[in-house]
């Protein structure tokens, strides 16, 4: 794992945006697994804008989804669907065939696990994956608690999760259940990255880089990954030990102490 530190949010967007349209550029045929939430939503903008201004052909590259709220149609504005769509598919003119996204409405959501496992298998491994953390250190819907070793699965949310996650709705929503991806998947992905901003996730991001790999801080799985990255800007940085961030970074970007 490695640590790249940024001035900003907007550095750390702009890297990641960079590193995304690179790999997409090496490869046709790239199979990306990205993220919902507040924390990408820049570098998929900028991702969009490069694109269309460099003229970086998506139309071969495949989307897997990361995970969904269950019951939240697509239509929803909180839905990780309708995230997705909105701010990296539609700007980016990606088919529907190119997507592959959880049904988190499907009557039988175990299949649904299985059916998105046997996309996987189908390609010839994900690329890169990009996550974020949430404030009770999960990566997709891999709560804390949760083993290491699954690949799609259904999972009660967290009360964390519950709470925090309004953000995305305009009113309050019942959210009780995720489906997501699972670590077996991250782990395997070619590249993993997650990305963090700001303070408020300083104290998640601490416990998850300098607390030895634990199930109760799900993102610590990141400290096992071949070649994970884990970008954070300055501010999600401030309580990591210089010792442990020295050890760690390499490749760092923008990194002042
Ligand atoms: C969203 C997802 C979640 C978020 C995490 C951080 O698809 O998988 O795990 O990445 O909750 O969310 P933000 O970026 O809104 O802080």
């Amino acid at each position: 794992m490695q640590i790249q530190i940024f001035d900003n949010y907007s550095a750390l967007s702009q890297q990641l945006a960079e590193r995304i349209l690179e790999i997409v550029k090496t490869n046709r045929d790239t199979v990306l697994c990205l993220a919902a939430g507040d924390t990408p939503k820049l570098a998929y903008r900028l991702i969009a804008e490069k694109a269309k201004a460099e003229r970086i052909d998506f139309t071969k590259c495949t989307f897997i989804g990361l995970d969904e709220w269950v019951g939240i149609p697509p239509e929803n504005e909180g839905s990780c669907h309708f995230f997705l769509n909105n701010n990296l598919f539609k700007p980016l003119s990606i088919s529907s065939s190119q997507v592959h996204l959880f049904n988190a409405l499907s009557g039988d959501l175990h299949a649904e696990c299985r059916k998105m496992d046997a996309v996987i298998s189908k390609t010839e491994g994900i690329d890169c994956m990009v996550v974020g953390i949430g404030m009770n250190g999960h990566i997709g819907f891999n709560e804390p608690g949760v083993s290491f070793d699954l690949t799609a699965h259904v999972i009660h949310l967290d009360d964390n999760t519950r709470a925090v996650g309004q953000k995305y709705f305009s009113e309050k929503t019942v959210l009780d259940k995720g489906i997501t991806l699972g670590f077996q998947h991250l782990l395997l992905a070619k590249e993993a990255r997650l990305i963090a901003n700001g303070s408020k996730k300083a104290v998640i991001l601490k416990k998850a880089i300098e607390e030895p790999m634990h199930s109760g801080v799900p993102a610590s799985i990141m400290q096992s990954h071949s070649n994970g990255f884990i970008m954070i800007d300055k501010e999600a940085a401030s309580l990591l030990q210089p010792a442990t961030f020295s050890a760690k970074q390499k490749n760092g970007h923008d990194s002042k102490w």
